[in-house]
């Protein structure tokens, strides 16, 4: 239990023991599930934890009661990451009101079976909840992550409690030896990435208050220089390019279509690329990939031909960009094929819904093992995607 102001007292937890967050995102560095009490004339706990942590979350909550009795748990987000815990804090204390918007109650009775019809106030955007000296706002924040999230904003101490946004991977007992935006930016865009638009929207209604705290659900509470993380937003909930540089995506079957990147890395390289990041989608975690991909404004593609279509994981990395919602980059194309190469018409099919997606002319096309004709090609991709 820690103090993020005189009044607002953190009462989350850190997870050490998930295997895949979500079901599908690697935490090397482990999981917080952030929860908050504000302690006024009344009392309100901003959101629960996840299931495996109830006992844990309620005595952090009782040694910030210190005795006294929460008048309101506010659900910001019905994601069970967030919302395990209501029935437990409801037995608890019985006469506690839950607050939440009116899909988050839907969800509740689909989830717990319960949507306490006697005991909730029913808030949406503008709505607000005086505590004494504290008057928190609602606002409606859509799909991030999910349709029936608020966030919310205490006026007294100019603290905004974002829910998902402003997350990230890592519990807060772990140095993060990246810092802040490494597995803020993979857990941005795995989770929140295709709903941009909703984000942005968001952040607008963001800037018309004074912040001078985040405390988000996932991740550190954020107190100092808030314009980094901000921006960082902005960019991120535009589709736009954080970083200059070329990012490179390959699968390789028997070293051939790796050493046709591995020449196209050193090309970059001398041609003054400032940055080349290179992935290997078989072996590298699919969602550092991804982020990759947004963070970067020129990208390279490069795989085998299989089955008369594109290898497994390239497969899986172009599906998985679509459906984020990528867009605005600038996209060079290297196949391989020892009969009938079709990986570029396949790849360049896969993207033709991005937006605003281009497509450099030249293409490497590898017929096996690389020939002077390819390193030709390479040398003058490493141009194209650079000009
Ligand atoms: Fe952290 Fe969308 O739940």
């Amino acid at each position: 239990m820690t103090h993020v102001t005189k009044d607002i007292l953190y009462i989350g937890v850190n997870d050490h023991d998930l295997d895949l967050f979500e079901g599908q995102y690697i935490v090397p560095l482990g999981m917080a599930y952030n929860s908050y009490v504000i302690l006024d004339e009344k009392i309100a706990v901003m959101d629960t934890v996840d299931r495996h942590f109830g006992a844990r979350w309620l005595a952090n909550l009782e040694e910030a009661l210190a005795g006294r009795t929460p008048d309101y748990l506010i659900v910001q987000h019905m994601e069970p990451d967030h919302s395990a815990n209501i029935a437990l804090f409801m037995q608890k204390f019985p006469s506690a009101v839950v607050v939440a918007s009116a899909k988050a109650f839907t969800m509740m009775k689909n989830f717990y079976g319960d949507e306490y019809a006697d005991r909730r106030i029913v808030a949406a955007e503008g709505t607000e909840l005086s505590l004494g000296t504290h008057c928190l706002k609602f606002i409606g924040a859509p799909m991030v992550h999910w349709p029936e999230v608020l966030m919310t904003y205490d006026s007294a101490d100019k603290v905004l409690f974002s829910a998902d946004a402003f997350g990230k991977f890592g519990a807060l007992d772990t140095e993060d030896p990246e810092g802040w935006a490494c597995e803020a930016r993979r857990y941005y865009f795995g989770i929140v990435g295709k709903y941009g638009a909703q984000a942005q929207a968001v952040l607008k209604k963001a800037a018309a208050l004074e912040i001078r705290v985040i405390c988000p659900l996932h991740g550190p509470v954020l107190d100092e220089n808030l314009s980094y993380y901000l921006d960082l937003y902005n960019t991120w909930t535009t589709y736009g390019v954080e970083t200059e540089g070329v990012a490179v995506f390959y699968t390789s079957v028997y070293g051939n279509t790796e050493k046709a990147v591995r020449l196209l890395e050193e090309k970059l390289k001398e041609k003054g690329c400032p940055k080349v990041a290179v992935s290997d989608l078989a072996r590298d975690d699919m969602a550092e990939c991804v982020e990759d991909a947004f963070r970067y404004g020129r990208v390279i593609l490069a795989t085998t031909t299989y089955n008369a279509d594109i290898f497994p994981f390239m497969r899986t990395f172009l599906t998985t960009l679509a459906e984020h919602g990528w867009r605005g980059r600038k996209v060079g194309l290297m196949e391989n094929g020892s009969w009938a190469p079709t990986a570029a018409k396949v790849m360049k099919g896969m993207l033709e819904n991005c937006k605003d997606t281009s497509f450099a002319e030249t293409q490497v096309k590898i017929l096996s093992a690389l020939t002077e004709e390819n390193i030709a090609q390479i040398d003058a991709l490493a141009d194209e995607i650079l000009r």
